[in-house]
């Protein structure tokens, strides 16, 4: 059992994942990746879980990596959140994510990942990976661009601006925009409409949806991580963390 990632089962053959450390925009410590790679495990061993929900608690997705574990450097935190990249990127039940308020850096590129998604008007995307002085994460530097458009993708990795749930949806981060706190509704009805479906041939079209990209997804993950590691070091890293954890 983890302490901020709850599971439950909303209906038949569906398990949600919650990540909750509210007061913390849901930001993932080391805790909460692996208490995520614990539920998709015990999600994928599960005979009865045919789909799985993953939305944030308190109204928002995830403010991403915890910034204080960036800022202390060390190879455990990036281990983890790579060893969540790959249980999720592998996953082989389907996965619909349900999105309100805030998904910034692995919080929007976790969606690359998942099968459907949808998010709540209110929401708002940033890969601020630059502006922190880091790079691309995730496997995003591969699969944003294939699904947004080169130019797309440079703009939404590059200047890491934030960005609201029509420019996700254009970019193909999602599936369709719903009412403010309407995401988790339209995520559970999907869920429900694929676990009523014939399970063995969800599987197989699922792994052959992701078939033509897995290799790519897995050396552009790897890849990343090496620089994304070195990254966290840097001075211009370091300086990013400090400024965020200081400011008032
Ligand atoms: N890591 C660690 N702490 C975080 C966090 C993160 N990624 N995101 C939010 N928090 C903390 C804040 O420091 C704050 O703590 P405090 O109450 O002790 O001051 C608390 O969570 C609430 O966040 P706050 O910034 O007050 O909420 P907000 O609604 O005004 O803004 C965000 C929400 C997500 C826009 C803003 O918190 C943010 O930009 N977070 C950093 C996101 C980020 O850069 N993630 C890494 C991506 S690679």
């Amino acid at each position: 059992m983890s302490e901020t990632v709850l599971s439950e089962t909303p209906a038949e053959g569906v398990r949600q994942i919650t990540m909750s450390r509210p007061e913390r925009r849901n930001a993932l410590d080391r805790a909460t990746y692996q208490g995520l790679i614990d539920a998709l495990a015990a999600a994928d061993a599960d005979a009865a879980v045919r789909v799985i929900v993953l939305t944030g608690a308190g109204g928002c997705f995830t403010s991403g990596n915890d910034i204080k574990d960036f800022a202390a450097g060390g190879l455990d935190g990036p281990r983890v959140a790579i060893d969540f990249l790959t249980a999720i990127s592998t996953a082989r039940k389907p996965i619909v994510a349900a999105v309100e308020g805030f998904a910034v850096g692995i919080g929007t590129t976790m969606l690359l990942h998942c099968d459907l998604a949808y998010a709540g008007r209110g929401a708002s995307f940033r890969l601020p990976f630059v502006t922190l002085g880091l790079c691309p994460e995730g496997g995003s530097s591969y699969l944003l661009p294939l699904i947004a458009g080169s130019k797309r993708a440079a703009e939404l990795l590059m200047l890491g601006e934030p960005f609201g749930p029509e420019q996700a949806r254009e970019a193909g981060l999602v599936n369709d925009v719903t009412a403010e706190g309407g995401a988790l509704a339209a995520a559970l009805e999907k869920a429900r409409a694929l676990a009523a479906l014939p399970p063995q041939s969800v599987a197989l079209t699922k792994s052959l949806l992701k078939r033509g990209g897995a290799a790519a997804v897995a050396e552009t993950i790897a890849t990343e991580a090496r620089h994304f590691g070195e990254r966290l070091m840097s001075a211009e890293a370091q300086a990013a963390f400090a400024a965020f954890l200081t400011r008032r």
